[in-house]
């Protein structure tokens, strides 16, 4: 009896310990498509597993603008979640209001300098201490096509230069299919446009234009041309696409409505969650021009300051569980996305993410490898969004002349 008390005892000790250091994790993201909240799924089951309480905090919205809108609001009002789905320069623009955690005690645990490329670990610290933990690497010079709306059409497999994509669309089109699927937000004309950049102006030209912001590339006679490029693309498009999500149009490929969609490969999360199979139902492929270069989009999520201890606790174990082969490997299967762990496994993983993954290391050697513009990777986020909002002026507005497109660009990229 004696014995079966003290046990009971310790028993309780043991669980009171574990309660205590249970705690609340708010997580701010824009995951919300069937893709993406599958995957973000897989964190929360991981957490919870843990002991730990989840409490969604998803802003829908593709991009993401919508969510950093209303963090900001969360922010300012003193009460700000746990983590959220921060990126890029961004981060260090957060860093430096003084509102983020520091890291480093689980990144030195869990080793991360050792277990990540040095250009991401960069991207995550702020004056050396890391502030974020990144999920994955995106891809987003992907170009997404059906394979029976192909063959339907006479179109012998993926376009690999702009007139051999124009000279298929036509035939979509004569087929009576819409050759290309496209949504109706910034973010996403901004995808297209930096695809078309970059496949009509190369690496360099794609450096000094979006992510160095030269004047001189972006008045350039190839910024003409990529905006003439730009606008055909368009006359491609079906007239219902204004206001449309980035998924809805995803979807329009995997029905066979469309025949083409250029967007990163979280539009591979559709197509799985789908049941559709890469090479045999759909064909991932770089956009046109651009298969020599990478457009990477890292998903990060920084940790904001908290004062409760059970909270901190639950928040080191997220940074830690983010960074885990167990989380990678599932996240990433389901989102579309790379691991962003090194040497990670790739036995499980389909043919698009191994060419993603082979084309990330080659990249990186022959200065193709690049950050997304679109996907807040390259500039400041005021910058980026003067210069998403010009180039989405352009595309909406056909009256615009190619010359008045090319210098409002210009001068958006001046925004400092
Ligand atoms: C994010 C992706 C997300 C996509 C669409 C991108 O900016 O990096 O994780 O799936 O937006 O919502």
């Amino acid at each position: 009896m004696i014995k079966l008390s003290k046990l009971a005892s310790a028993v309780a000790i043991v669980l009171a310990g574990n309660v205590a250091m249970a705690g609340e994790v708010e997580v701010l993201h824009w995951w919300t498509s069937g893709g993406e909240a599958k995957s973000v799924g897989e964190l929360k089951k991981i957490m919870q597993g843990k002991g730990h309480t989840w409490k969604d905090f998803a802003v829908a919205g593709g991009g993401g603008d919508n969510a950093m809108t209303v963090l900001k609001s969360r922010v300012v009002a003193g009460n700000p979640p746990a983590a959220a789905q921060i990126k890029g320069p961004g981060i260090q623009e957060w860093a430096s209001e003084g509102v983020l955690a520091n890291l480093d005690a689980t990144a030195k645990v869990e080793k991360w300098d050792e277990l990540l490329p040095k250009v991401v670990a960069d991207v995550m610290k702020y004056k050396g201490n890391y502030v974020a933990a990144p999920v994955n690497v995106h891809r987003v010079n992907w170009m997404w096509a059906n394979a029976a709306v192909l063959k339907k059409a006479g179109v012998a497999g993926a376009p690999k230069t702009w007139d051999e994509f124009f000279a298929a669309a036509e035939k979509v089109k004569k087929a009576g299919l819409i050759p290309v699927a496209h949504g109706g937000q910034n973010w996403q004309d901004f995808t297209t446009f930096e695809d078309v950049v970059l496949g009509v102006g190369g690496a360099k030209f794609y450096q000094d234009a979006l992510v160095k912001l030269d004047q001189a590339a972006l008045t350039s006679a190839t910024m003409t041309k990529s905006l003439e490029t730009f606008r055909k693309i368009k006359s491609y498009t079906d007239p219902a696409s204004p206001g449309r999500d980035w998924n809805l149009a995803t979807a329009m490929v995997i029905q066979e409505k469309a025949a083409f969609q250029f967007m990163g490969d979280w539009a591979k999360g559709e197509f799985t969650a789908a049941g559709k199979v890469p090479g045999k139902d759909y064909i991932c492929a770089a956009a046109p021009g651009t298969a020599n270069a990478y457009t990477f989009n890292v998903d990060s999520f920084a940790m904001f300051k908290l004062k409760d201890a059970a909270a901190q606790k639950a928040q080191a174990d997220l940074a830690a569980a983010i960074m885990g082969t167990e989380f990678q490997e599932v996240f990433n299967l389901n989102k579309g996305s790379i691991p962003v762990r090194l040497n990670m496994s790739m036995a499980k993983f389909d043919d698009c993410a191994k060419l993603s993954t082979k084309d990330f290391v080659d990249t990186a050697k022959t200065g193709g490898l690049l950050p997304s513009i679109a996907h807040g990777m390259a500039v400041m986020p005021a910058a980026e969004g003067a210069i998403k909002d010009a180039v989405s002026q352009f595309w909406n507005n056909d009256k615009m002349s190619v010359a008045d497109g090319v210098k409002s660009i210009a001068k958006a990229a001046a925004t400092r």
